[in-house]
C-alpha cells in the first residue's frame, strides 16, 4: 500500500550492523536498525524528511522538551509473512492517535505522508531487520518533541519528528504479578491520560518502583476519584474474562484508546464472544477470582500483545489466577491477532498494510 508520495532525503549506511542482531536473544528496546527518520517543523512548515544512519543527535541545553516535556510517541509493529513481505498493522490508527496526542499537547500535526510514508521508506531500507518467529516483530517508534531553544513556557514553535525501529520479542518472560494501585494515580478526568505523552510514563515510574520493591511486576491503575474501578495496567489496557465474556474498561479521557484493545474486541466478537465495555470494579474482580467467575485477567498493548497475569495483589493479599492454557480465551485471541498480523489468515478487517 502507498500513501501520497513524498521525497525523502536519503543517506544510507555504508555497512549494516545487522550481524549484531540475534533473533533468538532479543532484549526489548536495546538494539536499533540501521536507519532512522528525522523531520523538522520550522516556521510552520514540515521540511523535507531525512533518512539517516541511526545515530546520536545533538541538542541545545535550552531545548524546550528538556524543560517542559512536550513529547509524544507511538508504539507499532511490523511483521513478515511467509513470502517475506513486510506488513504493518493498522498504521493509520497510530497516525490518527499521534495527532490526537499532538493536539492535547499543543504540538504540530504530522501529515500522513511523513508518518506512514516515512515508516514505509524505513521499512523498505531495513526490511532485513524484521524478524520472523512466534512473538517476534520489528517495534516501530515514531515520536515528536518540542525543539525551540527557549526557556519561556509556551507551546514550542518548532518540532522534531523521528522514527526509530528496534527488533522485539516477548515483552514479559513470565506472566506478570500485578498490584492494584490505591494511592497513586495514572490519570484524572481533564488530564492527559488519553494522550500518548512522555510525561504519563515518567509519572508512572515511582509507584511502579514501589510495587516492584514489594515483588510485583506492574500496577493495575484505578480511577483517580475513588480507586474503585480499573483503568489500565502498567503501559497496557486491561481485559477480564468474566463468566466467559470479554470485559474491559470503557475508554474515557483517562484511558488510552489502545489499538490492540480495539483489535482484540473486534476479534473476540468475530469469534462469537460477548464483549462488554464498561466500568469494572476492583470489588467485582477480586470477588470473581475467589468465586471462579473471573477466569483470566490480561494486559493488551502493542509491546506486550496479550499478556495474561499470574496474580493480582490487593490490600496485602495475592489473588492467584488460573493457569493459562492453549484453550484460554486470551491464548485464542492472541493467536487470532497474530494470524492476521503475520498474514497467516485472510485479513477480513482491512488491518494489514503491505509495505
Ligand atoms: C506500547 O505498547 O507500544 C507501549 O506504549 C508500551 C511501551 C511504553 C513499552
Amino acid at each position: 500500500m502507498m500513501t501520497e508520495t513524498l521525497n525523502f532525503d536519503v543517506t544510507t549506511v555504508t555497512e549494516s550492523r545487522i550481524s549484531q542482531f540475534d533473533p533468538n536473544n532479543i532484549v526489548f528496546g536495546s538494539l536499533f536498525t540501521d536507519h532512522m527518520l528525522v523531520a523538522d517543523y520550522i516556521d510552520g512548515q514540515w521540511q523535507t524528511p531525512k533518512i539517516l544512519p541511526f545515530g546520536e543527535i545533538s541538542y541545545n541545553p535550552a531545548l524546550a522538551v528538556l524543560h517542559y516535556g512536550q513529547a509524544i510517541f507511538e508504539g507499532m509493529k511490523a511483521f513478515k509473512n511467509d513470502n517475506d513481505e513486510v506488513l504493518m498493522f493498522r498504521p493509520q490508527e497510530n497516525w490518527k492517535r499521534f495527532n490526537i496526542s499532538a493536539e492535547r499537547m499543543c504540538m504540530a500535526q504530522i501529515p500522513e505522508e511523513i508518518f506512514i510514508g516515512g515508516l514505509e521508506e524505513l521499512l523498505r531500507l531495513d526490511a532485513a531487520w524484521v524478524p520472523k518467529g512466534e512473538d517476534n516483530s520489528l517495534y516501530l517508534r515514531p515520536f515528536m518533541f518540542s525543539s525551540d531553544v527557549y526557556l519561556g513556557v509556551r507551546p514550542s514553535q518548532n518540532y522534531r519528528f523521528m522514527i526509530i525501529m528496534s527488533p522485539a520479542g516477548k515483552y514479559y518472560s513470565t506472566p506478570p504479578k500485578v498490584k492494584v494501585e490505591t494511592e497513586y494515580i495514572r490519570a484524572a478526568a481533564g488530564g492527559v491520560g488519553y494522550a500518548k505523552c512522555a510525561g504519563n510514563y515518567a509519572a508512572s515510574l515511582y509507584p511502579a518502583k514501589l510495587a516492584q520493591e514489594q515483588g510485583y511486576t506492574q500496577l493495575l491503575w484505578t480511577d483517580a476519584l475513588e480507586h474503585k474501578y480499573f483503568e489500565e495496567s502498567g503501559t497496557m489496557n486491561v481485559m477480564f474474562i468474566i463468566d466467559g465474556k470479554l470485559v474491559t474498561p470503557a475508554v474515557s479521557s483517562t484511558i488510552l484508546k489502545g489499538i490492540t484493545r480495539d483489535s482484540l474486541i473486534q476479534l473476540a466478537k468475530s469469534l462469537g464472544l460477548e464483549v462488554e465495555e464498561r466500568k469494572v470494579s476492583v470489588e467485582e474482580v477480586i470477588a470473581g477470582i475467589s468465586s471462579g467467575s473471573v477466569t483470566e485477567v490480561f494486559g493488551a498493548g502493542t509491546a506486550v500483545v496479550v499478556s495474561p497475569f499470574a496474580a493480582i495483589g490487593y490490600n496485602g493479599e495475592d489473588y492467584v489466577l488460573p493457569e493459562i492454557t492453549e484453550e484460554s480465551v486470551s491464548s485464542k485471541l492472541k493467536k487470532a491477532l497474530n494470524d492476521v498480523r503475520t498474514g497467516k489468515v485472510d485479513d477480513t478487517f482491512g488491518w494489514v498494510w503491505k509495505v
